[in-house]
């Protein structure tokens, strides 16, 4: 099974009246169909994840694995991704994460 990565947009992430960002959903429904990825890393735009405190919240899944990314809103964080989903198709770890999201991943407690 190819990972996949939620993108979550619901009741907080993404709402701007929550002082969230705006979530680019069909920007990365575009660049997912551009550069052929959904073969490699499904993409999914997801209801809420659990951890709203953490503000756009963003899970990247493979099997048992899971990366948590928070705090995303630039248009760098969501390119960050594109690049990162990119990197996995050529065969690049999950864990490989690019330089512009390190600092946004966290440890969630899962339900
Ligand atoms: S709305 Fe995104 S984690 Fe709750």
């Amino acid at each position: 099974m190819a990972p996949r990565l939620m993108v979550c947009d619901g009741c907080c992430c993404g709402r701007m009246e929550k002082g969230n960002d705006v979530v680019p959903i069909d920007a990365l429904k575009a660049a997912w169909e551009k550069h052929d990825l959904k073969e490699h890393v499904k993409l999914s735009i997801s209801g809420c994840l659990g951890p709203c405190s953490m503000k756009n919240v963003s899970l990247m899944m493979d099997g048992s694995d899971r990366i948590w990314l928070g705090g995303l809103g630039s248009n760098e964080h969501y390119d960050a991704l594109v690049t990162w989903a990119k990197s996995i198709a050529n065969g690049g770890a999950m864990s490989d994460l690019p330089i512009e999201l390190k600092d946004h991943q966290f440890e969630a407690k899962e339900a």
